[in-house]
């Protein structure tokens, strides 16, 4: 009987005695006074590495999220913009604070935001576009800036998977009326759970940092006095003491991300499929090494996906387009998000894997697409 191959997980962190030896340290002595050490450093550290003013560290990217948007006074009547090819947690917060979601088609090869989409679906309603730069790709955001600024609406970016992307030289989330970063176990920087809400705007940061401890202000002097109905989206000391190690370490984890993307790049070339673009003037940090096989090639998606299966490899379908969701019943359904979705999935990527690694992942590619290069 053969023996079981190794498991290739999609997603798994890199985690040294730098992470345990801080969290340890968070654990034994964070507390007290030194309660809030590693969240400020870490944020603090953010900051520096994104180039910006604020960030406030978050539970979740979700979470910060809707602090933003709540923020900005997202609520009924108001219309926010998003890509058709989203993960839920980008929707959900809009739909919480009583606004409507408006899907809108993605590019064919990039699967972020078309502006041309997001320009027709202006209405007097809009308030916020949300770009979202998927699996690490960046949204056009000259394009989608251009849009917001002439039509006065907020440019949100959920910059959840795309640390460590970069356009025209500014990391990625530091470009719009505010970022969201996650950094979720499956994520190049993790700290289990978490996320950062990040903005140029002092104002808007201050309302954010009000919001997010339950309502009450910075300068308030009067013990638990909220002012206004709040949110508890907070990050722990002990999270943000591994965060503040993956962040002195984030070049390397963009780095080993790149290079597994750069191998699958190599040994996928010539057959007939897309994979994530670097476009001139961009960085793509690579969170999701992803293929989308040509719309004129026959290809049996769930047959690859079981192949891995049976070869003890993790497979990740691509994001369903969120208007073919339940919760988005009757929606219309854009074409490109929908032509994409069904022939696309994500590829494993964690920073450990081996060139060996790599190479079984591909071989099964090759062989679904069997000789069609
Ligand atoms: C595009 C996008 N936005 C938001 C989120 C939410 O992140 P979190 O799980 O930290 O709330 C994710 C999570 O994977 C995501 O992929």
């Amino acid at each position: 009987m053969n023996a079981i191959a190794s498991r290739i997980h999609y997603s798994k962190p890199s985690i040294t005695q730098l992470e345990s030896g801080y969290a340890t340290d968070a654990a034994a002595n964070g507390w007290g006074e030194h309660c809030y050490d590693y969240i400020r450093r870490f944020e603090q550290q953010f900051r520096r590495y994104l180039g910006v003013e604020h960030a406030i560290a978050t539970s979740s990217a979700t979470g910060a999220l809707h602090l933003g948007m709540a923020a900005l006074d997202i609520g009924a009547g108001d219309e926010v913009i998003l890509g058709d090819i989203n993960w839920i947690a980008t929707a959900a917060p809009i739909r919480h604070l009583g606004a409507t979601p408006v899907l809108v088609d993605v590019r064919e090869d990039s699967w972020c935001l078309d502006p041309i989409a997001v320009a027709a679906a202006i209405t007097p309603r809009t308030k916020a576009i949300v770009a979202t730069h998927v699996y690490g790709n960046l949204c056009d955001m000259d394009a989608l800036g251009a849009i917001a600024r002439r039509h006065g609406l907020h440019l949100v970016e959920d910059a959840a998977e795309a640390v460590g992307s970069t356009w025209n030289g500014s990391r990625a989330g530091s470009l719009g009326t505010f970022g969201a970063f996650s950094f979720h176990g499956t994520k190049t920087v993790t700290t289990g759970e978490g996320g950062m809400f990040v903005t140029r705007d002092a104002a808007l940061h201050e309302r954010v940092l009000t919001l997010s401890n339950h309502g009450r202000a910075r300068g308030e002097q009067r013990q638990f006095w909220p002012e206004r109905i709040g949110y508890k989206y907070k990050m722990s000391n002990v999270q943000a003491a591994i965060g503040c190690a993956q962040l002195e370490r984030v070049e390397e984890l963009v780095a080993a991300k790149r290079a597994i993307f750069f191998r699958y790049r190599d040994l996928l070339e010539g057959l007939p499929l897309a994979m994530n673009p670097e476009p001139a003037g961009s960085t793509n940090a690579f969170w999701m090494p992803t293929i989308v096989v040509d719309a004129d090639v026959a290809f049996d998606r769930d047959a690859l996906l079981a192949a891995f299966k049976a070869d003890n490899i993790d497979g990740r379908v691509f994001f369903w387009p969120l208007s073919s969701l339940p919760p988005f019943e009757g929606h219309p359904r854009p074409r490109v998000s929908h032509s994409v979705s069904g022939r696309a999935l994500n590829l494993p990527s964690y920073h450990d894997m081996t060139g060996a690694d790599i190479e079984r992942v591909a071989s099964h590619v090759v062989a679904a697409l069997g000789g069609r290069r």
